[in-house]
């Protein structure tokens, strides 16, 4: 219920505005967000590095019905990768992309071409580009643009949302070789027409696809904290023969290190979701929607604790 609500007010102006201005939000957002220039965000990535994490950054934004700001957002990726490529860290530090930012809602074509200039950059310093999925209005555009980008950027790699009804069709057309797919149960709110509405339905809907990309050639990206799913994926790896480094765990930014810690020491290719930037008010409404913890938290800030 405090979910719904939050993720309803997501996407609210009077309520960003009021949250946004909040004296002490600041400190509670950079639990879940990097910081906002592109030398905190490279300084995070060594920092993370050093801590045997692969790294997916994220640069804060979306929905933009601004051609200037679509443009702004990919040269903030093509300056954010120049800053990474030094690291040396190759596939090891990859990019995620949210093609609202970057122009989807104005136009596909300038949203594909400015994806295609973040591609070109990240392949310059041997690194993958993975495509963010958002509401569901947007998800045929985002396979398209994805279908296009893979032409040239073979490795491009997509988040599919397990809570979607169409899910599993689309994860048996992404199954092939090649292909890298980031399962996760999905952020938005999304109508019964199109999406499982409960958790536990949400969690099976998971492991469906789960089975369906572990079973097939592609590359499993799975994304999540939960513990069940990750004791499942160790299940389905051993039934369909797939080795560590076959398939990578990725969860985010601030959320279970420990966790993130362990599964890197296990010898997982563990990739933390990094987001930046100073756009982060949908994000981290998100990431209060997830977990009622978390709003917790966010109050005892405010209240000076
Ligand atoms: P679930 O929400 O059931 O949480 C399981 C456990 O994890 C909780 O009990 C808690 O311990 C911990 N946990 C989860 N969320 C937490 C939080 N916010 N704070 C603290 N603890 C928390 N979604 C989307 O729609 N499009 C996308 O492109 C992406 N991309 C993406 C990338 C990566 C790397 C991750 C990890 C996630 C996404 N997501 C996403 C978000 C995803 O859809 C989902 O909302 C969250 O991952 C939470 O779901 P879990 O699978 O973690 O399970």
């Amino acid at each position: 219920m405090l979910g719904q609500l939050l993720l309803a007010t997501s996407r609210s102006a009077l309520v960003r505005r009021s949250v946004t201005g909040l004296p002490l939000t600041r400190k509670v957002v950079d639990r879940f967000v990097a910081g906002e220039t592109t030398g905190q965000a490279r300084d995070t990535v060594e920092r993370l590095s050093d801590m045997k994490l692969a790294v997916t950054v994220d640069h804060l934004g979306e929905e933009t019905l601004d051609a200037g700001a679509a443009a702004a957002t990919a040269k903030a990726y093509v300056t954010l990768l120049e800053a990474l490529h030094p690291l040396g860290l190759g596939d090891r530090a990859e990019v995620s992309v949210k093609l609202s930012a970057v122009g989807q809602r104005l136009d596909e074509a300038m949203a594909l071409a400015h994806a295609r200039e973040i591609c070109a950059a990240a392949a310059a310093g041997g690194s993958p580009v993975t495509l963010d999925m958002e509401d569901h209005t947007t998800v045929d555009s985002t396979l398209r643009v994805l279908r296009a980008l893979r032409e040239d950027h073979p490795s491009t790699g997509v988040a599919i949302q397990a809570y979607l009804l169409r899910s599993e069709d689309d994860c048996r057309e992404l199954a092939g070789e090649g292909s890298r797919v980031r399962l996760v149960k999905g952020a938005y709110r999304e109508p019964a027409s199109v999406a499982h509405q409960s958790k536990a339905a949400v969690d099976r809907a998971y492991v469906r696809c789960l089975r369906i990309l572990m079973a097939g050639k592609g590359y499993p990206m799975v994304a999540t904290h939960d513990d069940r799913l990750i004791a499942v994926t160790e299940l389905l790896a051993d039934r369909f023969g797939r080795a560590i480094g076959d398939y990578e765990y990725q969860m985010l930014y601030g959320i279970r290190t420990d966790r993130q810690q362990a599964l890197a020491g296990a010898g997982h290719t563990v990739r933390v979701y990094v987001p930046y930037g100073d756009d982060w008010y949908g994000y981290f409404m998100r990431r209060l929607a997830e977990r009622p913890a978390n709003v917790a938290f966010f109050l005892r800030a405010l209240g000076g604790k």
